[in-house]
């Protein structure tokens, strides 16, 4: 079986790469290193000793993508290849309504043109509406996001439905990711944000190996067991594999499905701290902050569907993101650059 992946240069691309090899799959890459590095690729080969093939390219790029197509005849597609920095998203929406909706309806395009009609969609936790209980189930109230990345997802998701609605032969994954964090064990794998990490576990690896002075802690008022905002993280490598469950589930039904990928568990910011200071046998310096806009105080999933109609749940815990993130984070200080 031949694999598609769209952004797959990128850090769960490039995890989920890493799985699909691992487990026979014949694996093409289609990015345009917009936010990667080649460098991605080698490192997949070096831990699996498998080299995916790989096209530099734009997923807009339509004759380029069909010609790909043409030749790849692949089965499936996962699509990665999205912009992600909510706060970029609020000052450049039109760059994130263009490369995110567009990338999708191109690759929606070429795939049925292809009769390549089986595609999983990298979906976020974002599309759900700050008001729901928790832990949020795939039925929970979705809408209402405070920015434009978020209404991305929400609205990639929703071209994905009525496009599998119409043509009763698509079968679509929408995994809803909760908040990915760690790296593969061997070390060889990095998250490299480019400039200052927005989000806390890059931000905590960074102080931690002394790149970074101390942690903003964004709040110690919020109504949770320590004051501090609760969130679920999850393994990348457990995501990634929750990739290789869903092609399972993608290749024997039709219709679009959502689901969350997530563990069931949330930890808070000074929980995640302390886990840090004992991966990495030294205290993590931190300072309280103030809250940030449009942070919520608790977000974790209900991981029932994913273990009912996946068959996959996360197997790895607090000390094994923090200890496999320090573990990349004390290899490549500076991400794929040494
Ligand atoms: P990433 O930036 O590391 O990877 C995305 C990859 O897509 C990059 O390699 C980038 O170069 C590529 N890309 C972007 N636009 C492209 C285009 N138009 N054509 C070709 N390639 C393009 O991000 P990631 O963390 O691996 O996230 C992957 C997907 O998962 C994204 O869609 C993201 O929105 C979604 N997601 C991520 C998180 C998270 O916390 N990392 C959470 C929820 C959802
Ligand atoms: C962020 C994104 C969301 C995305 C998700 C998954 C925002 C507003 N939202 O959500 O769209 O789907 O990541 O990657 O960016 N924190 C600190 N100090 C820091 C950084 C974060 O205290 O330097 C706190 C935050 O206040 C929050 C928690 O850590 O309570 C998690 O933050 P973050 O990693 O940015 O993830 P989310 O807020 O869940």
């Amino acid at each position: 079986m031949k694999v598609l992946v769209a952004g797959g240069m990128g850090y769960i691309g490039s995890h989920t790469c890493v799985e699909l090899l691992e487990k026979g799959y014949e694996v093409v890459i289609v990015d345009n290193l917009c936010n990667s590095s080649p460098e991605a690729a080698k490192r997949v080969a070096a831990i699996t000793g498998k080299t995916p093939l790989f096209y530099e390219l734009d997923v807009r790029d339509e004759k380029g993508l069909s010609a790909v197509f043409e030749k790849e005849r692949p089965d499936c597609v996962i699509h990665f290849a999205g912009l992600k920095a909510v706060g970029e998203s609020v000052e450049k929406p039109e760059l994130y309504y263009d490369n995110n909706l567009g990338s999708t309806i191109t690759l929606c395009r070429v795939m049925a043109r292809q009769g390549c009609k089986k595609l999983i969609f990298s979906s976020s936790a974002t599309v759900y509406s700050a008001d729901n209980a928790m832990p949020l189930t795939e039925n929970s109230k979705t809408g209402g996001c405070t920015n434009p990345y978020g209404w991305t997802k929400y609205f990639g998701e929703r071209i994905l439905t009525d496009i599998a609605k119409a043509d009763p032969e698509w079968s679509v994954v929408l995994l809803r990711y909760f908040n990915p964090v760690g790296a593969h064990e061997s070390g060889l794998m990095v998250e490299d944000p480019k400039g200052i990490p927005n989000n806390r576990m890059p931000y905590i690896s960074q102080v931690a190996v002394g790149k970074l002075k101390e942690l903003s802690v964004f709040g110690d008022d919020y109504p949770t067991h320590d004051g501090t905002g609760v969130r679920d993280y999850i393994h990348v490598v457990d995501l990634a594999r929750g990739h290789v469950f869903a092609i399972d589930y993608l290749m024997s039904h039709t219709g679009a499905e959502a689901i969350n990928l997530g563990t069931g568990t949330g930890y808070s910011v000074l929980d995640m701290v302390k886990a840090f200071g004992q991966a990495s046998g030294a205290e993590v310096p931190y300072r309280i902050a103030p809250r940030r806009p449009g942070d919520i105080a608790t977000c974790y999933a209900d991981p029932t569907k994913s273990r009912e109609v996946l068959g996959w749940k996360a197997e790895r815990g607090l000390v094994d993101m923090c200890r496999d993130s320090f573990r990349w984070q004390s290899m490549n200080p500076n991400g794929y650059n040494g």
